[in-house]
């Protein structure tokens, strides 16, 4: 193979590279046709603000009032959906409310501060910090929930100094698009390993043939997408992507995850347990669990493992699980 040197437009090396790997500040490509060709490293990092706006002082970890934070103590939380929220699975299988993303922002930041959604969808993160204004940024491996994401923020007639964008890029390539120690919050609900790829089979529903029977509501059989992967490989993966990410988190900052359990031919599949204990292994602080209660979303349930098998519904509540990075 011959080494050329030259400088690769963006969008070439994009679609022709199979990959690279840094070489001090060159960087090497090796093309589809077997060329290695060495190139500038470009900066990705991206442009936006990460100060507080608003007048707070102190050690104040948000700007809510002691009114506010006396009702964020309780540790159940329940959430209505608004028109603005998708619940269309044909858009986006698995979205959370965006009353919840408020909530959890407003909790764990200030105005102005930077957001992080590694596992960005439909955007829901980002149209909250445009609410709240949080600067904000994104990731998804896909291109249709990227455009999706950004689509939302455009629709919005809000003026605010902040700004939110979804990039589309591996949530494990997060820390070459921002300097380090910016970001005060990392909120996602992530792909739940491989547990939402294989065909629904509703048993718990009254109305069983509701169009969701028998699909297979994963985003992507894309072999970097988490939702494809056995449960122990995906925490481990998990664990790496949230190592990386402690290089961006700022030293009071906070991240907040939110899983599901699930049933799987019988068995009770603790992801929240795994994330916990996966976590803490790679420098994070365990700090509170959240329960949100579903209850008030969950509707037409039918009889399921009566008279014999005693099965709480997995759909009846979720886990907010919040980390802190430790001093
Ligand atoms: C549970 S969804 C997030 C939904 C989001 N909270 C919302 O309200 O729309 C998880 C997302 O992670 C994305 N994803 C999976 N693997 C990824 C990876 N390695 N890097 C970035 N995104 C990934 C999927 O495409 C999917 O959109």
């Amino acid at each position: 193979m011959n080494v050329k040197e030259r400088t690769l437009n963006a969008k070439n090396a994009e679609r022709k590279v199979k990959k690279y790997k840094s070489k001090g500040s060159k960087f090497q490509v090796l093309h589809e046709d077997g060329v290695i060709y060495e190139t500038e490293e470009t900066s990705k990092i991206i442009d936006i603000g990460i100060d507080k706006s608003c007048q707070c002082v102190g050690n104040k970890i948000n700007c809510l009032t002691a009114k506010d934070w006396l009702k964020n103590q309780l540790g159940v939380w329940e959430f209505y959906y608004e028109k603005r929220d998708i619940r269309d699975k044909t858009v986006h299988p698995a979205t959370f409310p965006i009353s919840m993303a408020r909530k959890v922002i407003e909790l764990f930041s200030h105005e102005g501060e930077l957001v992080l959604d590694p596992f960005v969808g439909s955007g829901t993160t980002l149209v909250a910090c445009q609410d709240t204004n949080r600067n904000a940024v994104g990731f998804d491996l896909q291109k249709k929930y990227v455009d999706l994401s950004n689509k939302r923020l455009s629709n919005q007639q809000l003026f605010n100094s902040s700004k939110q964008l979804a990039i589309l890029d591996d949530a494990r390539n997060i820390s070459q698009h921002l300097k380090p120690r910016c970001v005060k919050l990392i909120w996602t609900s992530p792909p739940y390993a491989n547990l939402l790829n294989r065909e629904r089979k509703n048993k718990s529903r009254r109305d069983r043939d509701n169009g969701q029977l028998g699909k297979v509501e994963q985003y992507s059989q894309d072999e970097r997408d988490l939702g494809t992967l056995e449960l122990e490989i995906y925490a481990k993966q998990m664990g790496d992507i949230y190592e990386s990410l402690l290089s961006v988190l700022r030293d009071d900052g906070h991240c907040v995850i939110n899983v599901p359990d699930m049933w799987w031919d019988n068995k009770r599949i603790t992801i929240h347990i795994s994330l916990i204990e996966e976590l803490r292994k790679r420098g994070y602080e365990f700090r509170n669990t959240i329960i949100w209660d579903r209850r008030n979303v969950v509707n037409n349930i039918g009889i399921f493992g009566w008279p014999s098998n005693y099965i709480t519904m997995g759909t009846t509540f979720e886990y907010l699980l919040h980390f802190k990075k430790p001093k």
